[in-house]
């Protein structure tokens, strides 16, 4: 719990905010302070959530992005320079807002990255692909694709495999920040998530593994991951020992990684395959 002058300096700043957007947008701050006050998240209202360098639209149900995947994004993009000679193939599972593969595109030089990101969401679809438009990114088929950085967004669920028929592998990268919050968590959330957020994006089976599980099958299919891939997971505040072992039962030769949020918890688990 925040003490009240917290509380009372981030709701001055929060005002501040939605005055500006009813000024912007020709609303009723009224209506805004209602919907805020039932709980609703200010980035629902406002519209925007900033994520890096880039401003995405947020809608709901379409989770928003939090600040620890933001984090591991970023680190992600400063440690990698792909470059023009060998574009890197990019493959995000549960893309939602398509942030982290709209970051990357961002950053990377241009016509280094070819980026897939799958949801089993038409909304999720529907959002990544306006990301990706207000982003500039074009898809592997617009004219202005031709030295871009380019950005699907595909409607497919990664609990099979069917997927790979619409979308070529090897992946040189394969990121997600899958729904991770298992049964005894997921029923103690704030209404404010329980109520906007798809629960099919937080929920992750009863002990909040099921799709590391599935992932994990995923990158075990011969041929999906190139022979040096590198496969980024955000997990739960205590799932990091888990899920790694999850990985390497897989009986891959995974080099494993565990790199830290900035409050300092183990939050991102990073796998590369060592070439036999
Ligand atoms: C925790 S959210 C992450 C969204 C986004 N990557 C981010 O970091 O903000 C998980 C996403 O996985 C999607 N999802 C859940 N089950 C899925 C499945 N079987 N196949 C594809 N996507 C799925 C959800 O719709 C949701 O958008």
């Amino acid at each position: 719990m925040l003490p009240p002058s917290l509380i009372r300096t981030v709701a001055a700043q929060e005002l501040k905010w939605l005055k500006q957007h009813a000024r912007n947008d020709a609303l009723a701050l009224n209506d805004l302070v209602r919907r805020r006050a039932n709980g609703e998240p200010l980035q629902y209202i406002l519209g925007t959530q900033p994520f890096g360098p880039l401003n995405l639209l947020v809608r709901p149900p379409v989770l928003i992005p939090r600040p620890e995947t933001e984090h591991w994004a970023i680190h992600l993009s400063s440690l990698i320079s792909p470059t023009l000679k060998r574009p890197l193939s990019l493959l995000d599972l549960g893309t939602g807002s398509g942030c982290i593969p709209l970051l990357l595109c961002h950053d990377w030089p241009k016509g280094s990255l070819r980026a897939h990101g799958i949801d089993i969401s038409p909304d999720a679809v529907r959002l990544a692909s306006d990301n990706a438009l207000r982003c500039g990114t074009p898809t592997p088929t617009d004219p202005e694709a031709h030295d871009a950085n380019t950005f699907q967004a595909v409607l497919a669920s990664y609990l099979t495999s069917a997927f790979l028929d619409v979308i070529e592998p090897p992946f040189d990268i394969i990121t997600s920040n899958p729904p991770y919050i298992p049964l005894h968590e997921y029923q103690t959330l704030p209404d404010s998530v329980k109520k906007y957020e798809d629960r099919g994006a937080l929920f992750g089976g009863r002990d909040g593994l099921d799709f590391y599980r599935a992932i994990a099958r995923l990158v075990s299919h011969k041929g999906v991951l190139s022979d040096d891939g590198l496969v980024v997971l955000e997990v739960g505040h205590d799932q990091a020992d888990a899920v790694s072992r999850i990985l390497v039962d897989t009986g891959n030769a995974f080099k494993i990684d565990i790199w830290l949020d900035p409050w300092g918890k183990r939050r991102t688990v990073v796998a590369r395959k060592e070439a036999n």
